[in-house]
């Protein structure tokens, strides 16, 4: 197995490009599914999760063409098997998003059953919940999802969350898509992943509206048609590089991503005394040179602080200045890698779902282990401010989301190289 070695060092300066976003990519590969004629996805990361999606939709038959710069198209309406089996399934839990397309556009489905992970249980039932709200019948056994559309196909539904949920949001809304008459979501969730997962489906046909808010209308259409669509810039791959770059002291420049759907994490880069500018398509910050003030952090459901960068401020707080506290809300088990980043060094202690975290300067190197995504992606920030190499093992949850990461950071000045068993 693969490991990250890395030779803690100085700020972080220089200018690297944003890839396409993993979260919006995975359900937009999954939409594909819907449509009567091939669809082209362009900017799609080189991620081990695209390529698991990708030998998904092969797996069910779909014609699919790659392209040389990753660019695919792919033809839902060939699609002869809507199986999605469990050795693919339990290395990627978003394959239980091409439940909804399969449902809504062959009527039947087969879906091994998502299992949990290092972060959470990660349970489907609000998924299941919304399409059996529009007429799916739904089993599950032997560890498989079986769900089978009612005759006429699915019909609209008003579907009230228990819960917000990404996947669950997305799902659903894609079942709608080609359901019969109008589904109505409530207390959905409002990622810009789900925004750019409608504007694809409304490129391909579609009628939606309320994306990016609590309430999404969909009103079902009889086919959708292709169409090319490319993918929005990774807004958690650009936070964690500007994360790594503020508890470097470091000043950075991201290109290929707005601001706009980073609010919350750039307020708190702020707050931790980042000077940050942007426009259009880019982002710079800049520490001028000082140590990062502790921030507070509790994380929530867009548009609030993500969930999905804890991790890495958790990081960024073990060498702050000051004492801070991390509340995890989203998911029950995602502050496991603060026990890592103790053994480097950190004065970290846990109360509940909240770290209680006294910044010292620098952490010691050691050799860690990578438990999820965004806990490996935090580990590498510790490296990157620990005296010493630090040996950051299991880095295959790093590269299912983040595109050439050592090359990124080498960019950037870091000293940091993949080392083979
Ligand atoms: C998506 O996961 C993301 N993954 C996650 O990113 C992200 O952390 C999460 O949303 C929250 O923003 C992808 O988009 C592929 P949820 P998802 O459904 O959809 C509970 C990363 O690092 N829940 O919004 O699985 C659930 O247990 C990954 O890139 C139910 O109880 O997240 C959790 O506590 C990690 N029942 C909360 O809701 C359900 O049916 C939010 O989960 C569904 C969810």
């Amino acid at each position: 197995m693969d490991k990250l070695l890395i030779s803690g060092g100085g700020p972080l300066a220089g200018e690297i490009r944003v890839s396409g976003s993993k979260n919006a990519a995975l359900p937009i590969l999954a939409a594909t599914l819907l449509s009567s004629e091939p669809v082209m996805v362009r900017n799609l990361p080189h991620l081990h999760d695209i390529t698991t999606m990708i030998a998904l939709l092969r797996s069910m038959g779909t014609e699919l063409i790659v392209d040389e710069n990753l660019g695919v198209e792919i033809n839902g309406s060939t699609t002869t098997e809507t199986t999605a089996p469990y050795e693919l399934v339990k290395t990627m839990r978003a394959s239980i998003l091409v439940l909804g397309p399969l449902l809504a556009h062959f009527g039947h489905a087969r879906v091994s059953f998502p299992g949990g992970c290092a972060i959470g249980s990660r349970p489907v039932d609000q998924h299941l919940r919304g399409l059996e709200a529009m007429g799916a019948i739904i089993d599950v056994d032997a560890g498989y999802i079986t769900a089978r559309a009612p005759e006429g196909g699915l019909r609209g539904a008003h579907v009230l969350f228990d819960m917000v949920t990404v996947g669950g949001t997305e799902n659903v809304m894609m079942a709608a898509a080609l359901a019969k008459g109008r589904t109505v979501l409530e207390n959905a969730a409002r990622e810009p992943e789900i925004v750019d997962l409608a504007n694809c489906l409304i490129a391909m046909g579609a009628k939606i509206s309320g994306h990016g808010s609590a309430t999404i209308t969909i009103d079902g259409v009889e086919r959708l048609h292709g169409c090319t669509y490319h993918v929005m810039a990774d807004r958690i791959e650009a936070g964690t590089y500007l994360v790594a770059a503020a508890a470097t002291r470091g000043s950075i420049r991201l290109r290929d991503i707005g601001p706009d759907t980073l609010e919350a994490v750039l307020v708190k880069l702020v707050e931790a005394g980042a000077k940050i500018d942007s426009g259009d398509d880019w982002i710079s910050l800049d520490m001028e040179g000082r140590r990062p003030k502790a921030v507070n952090i509790k994380t929530m459901p867009y548009p609030g602080f993500p969930t999905d960068m804890q991790a890495q401020f958790t990081a960024m707080n073990a060498v702050a200045d000051g004492v801070s506290h991390v509340t995890e809300t989203i998911f029950e088990n995602r502050l496991i890698q603060t026990h890592e980043m103790n053994r480097m060094g950190a004065k970290i202690s846990i109360e509940g779902n909240t770290a209680m975290i006294t910044g010292t300067e620098r952490l010691k190197a050691a050799p860690v282990m990578a438990s999820d995504l965004r806990a490996s992606a935090s580990l590498v920030i510790a490296g990157l401010v620990a005296d010493g190499d630090t040996l950051v093992d299991r880095i295959y949850h790093i590269d299912r989301g983040y595109e050439c990461i050592e090359e990124k950071f080498h960019a950037l000045g870091a000293t940091i190289r993949r080392v083979a068993n």
